[in-house]
């Protein structure tokens, strides 16, 4: 989202009018990032949390799409039966109920992204839309050509074959773990499809086990530099490219 003056911003979100607006400032019951603002030259983008009397507003019909770099050991679920902690422990300070779309596995770290929007979810959780999902994977060993072939072509796994993958090894070298001595190699995987643990199973497949796996992109949007266990909201630009 580019820059915006508040006033236009919070008129934006339905909060009231720009002149009005305008008033809630000058009245100081306006924070950007937990700053109380008073000037009316201030401007905002989507990234800046903007509250009104100490509630967030947010764009969209009060609609909410996050991304939050999920650590290894968090799950993606609202609530653990074993009281592991969960993702939405990691989105605590938000006021408005958000819920995973799709989902990582326990032991995979990265990109997750989080929304109140259920028609969102739907859409870009249905098969239909095969919207692409970039993961780094730390494997055992360095894969052949054939090895890469076979990601591209398609993997027997269990009862089904993996539709079309893309593969490329990024770099090979001594495997992270001090306990291994063993090299390893670093690939980007490109998946269309978001079966359970599909990218582990392929990888065992072609007898790479995952060592570390984490996601880097759902579509065109990308984790970056975002600090694990972070979260940031989804610029529109973003959410925009991931209506589909
Ligand atoms: N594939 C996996 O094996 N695990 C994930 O968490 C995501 C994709």
């Amino acid at each position: 989202m580019e820059q915006v003056r508040l006033q236009k911003y919070l008129a934006e979100a339905g909060i009231a009018s720009r002149r009005k607006s305008e008033e809630l400032i000058r009245d100081g019951r306006v924070t950007v990032n937990g700053v109380r603002i008073s000037d009316m030259g201030m401007k905002v983008t989507g990234n800046d949390l903007v509250s009104v009397d100490g509630k967030k507003v947010v764009l969209g019909k009060n609609k909410i799409y996050i991304m939050l770099n999920k650590p290894v050991g968090v799950v993606t679920t609202v609530k653990d039966q074993f009281g592991r902690p969960t993702v939405i422990d990691l989105v605590k300070n938000i006021d408005e109920r958000v819920y995973p779309v799709g989902r990582l596995d326990y032991d995979t770290s990265g990109l997750l992204i989080l929304t109140n929007d259920g028609e969102f979810t739907y859409r870009l959780t249905h098969p239909k839309h095969e919207m692409k999902k970039v993961y780094l994977a730390e494997v055992e060993g360095i894969p052949e050509q054939s090895d890469l072939e076979q990601f591209r072509n398609g993997i027997r796994i269990e009862d089904y074959t993996t539709s079309p993958a893309e593969i490329k090894i990024v770099g090979t070298g001594k495997a992270a773990s001090d306990k291994r001595q063993d090299i390893s190699s670093l690939l980007q995987i490109t998946i269309h499809e978001g079966k359970n643990r599909q990218v582990r199973k392929m990888c065992e497949a072609i007898k790479h086990p995952v060592i570390k796996l984490k996601r880097i992109a759902i579509g065109d949007v990308k984790l970056g530099d975002l600090e694990e266990g972070k979260w940031r909201y989804l610029s529109k630009e973003e959410i925009r490219w991931l209506n589909i």
